[in-house]
């Protein structure tokens, strides 16, 4: 993890609300990972807010992210070539496992699954949300070749029902390891169904990220093994340990 400051290749709207980021630096992170992003122009520390790596570039990495406060407000207003001041990258990633993987987003929950779907073989992508508008990254899988199911609360698009429903319908096997991201309630019924199937199972939580760094206990997270905290321990958790 360092402190970094890069400048900012494009910022893009990609459907209503949801943009696109890309951030020219020479940095490695893992699929699961978060940069912890300063989104104002002053010095208050308070103003960071954590994005996941959603994609790798051959000059930098994009995240995806959900104009939905002032922080991201402020960083959706940004411009080619403004310069962000960045923690990362911060947290433990997915660990990518050799066999066949499922792939579940709910939402902007999709973000740091993006990556994961590249450097996992042959994955199987499921992607929900509540209408066809938040529907995200089904074009760019599709440009890598990769097909996903997708499913809409409302029934605009795709399977009309919860992403866990579609996924419980399409499987026949329970021979593959799941990684998952979503609204807590999806994440709830994901964990409900790994530990029913006894199906390995990762998922990435989303919590309260304050300090970023593991100094503020802000983001206490409460697993078998006692409180862990989201920024440091996680925010990748194996389902084993919850
Ligand atoms: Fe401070 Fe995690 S946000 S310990």
């Amino acid at each position: 993890m360092q402190l970094f400051k890069a400048k900012i290749g494009y910022c893009k709207e990609i459907a209503p609300s949801y943009f696109k980021m890309a951030i020219l630096a020479d940095i490695e992170a893992n699929p699961g990972q978060f940069f912890h992003i300063k989104c104002a122009n002053d010095n208050t520390f308070r103003l960071r807010r954590p994005f996941s790596l959603h994609r790798k570039l051959e000059d930098g990495f994009e995240i995806l992210f959900e104009k939905k406060g002032f922080g991201t407000e402020f960083l959706s207003n940004l411009k080619r070539g403004d310069i962000l001041d960045i923690i990362g990258p911060c947290g433990n990633g997915f660990k990518i496992m050799k066999k066949q993987s499922i792939i579940i987003g709910g939402g902007i929950g999709i973000a740091p699954l993006f990556e994961l779907a590249l450097r996992c073989r042959n994955p199987k992508i499921l992607i929900g949300a509540k209408t066809k508008d938040s529907l995200l990254c089904v074009d760019d899988f599709r440009k890598c070749k990769i097909e996903p199911l997708v499913s809409t609360d409302d029934g605009s698009l795709g399977y009309h029902g919860f992403i866990t429903d579609l996924f419980l319908d399409s499987i026949d096997s329970i021979d593959f390891i799941l990684y998952a991201c979503g609204p807590s309630k999806m994440l709830d019924s994901v964990i409900k169904i790994a530990k029913e199937k006894n199906i390995p199972c990762q998922i990435s939580v989303e919590s309260i990220i304050a300090c970023g760094v593991g100094a503020c206990l802000g983001c206490a997270y409460k697993t078998k093994n006692g409180y862990k905290k989201v920024c440091k321990d996680g925010p990748v958790f194996d389902v084993s340990e919850l």
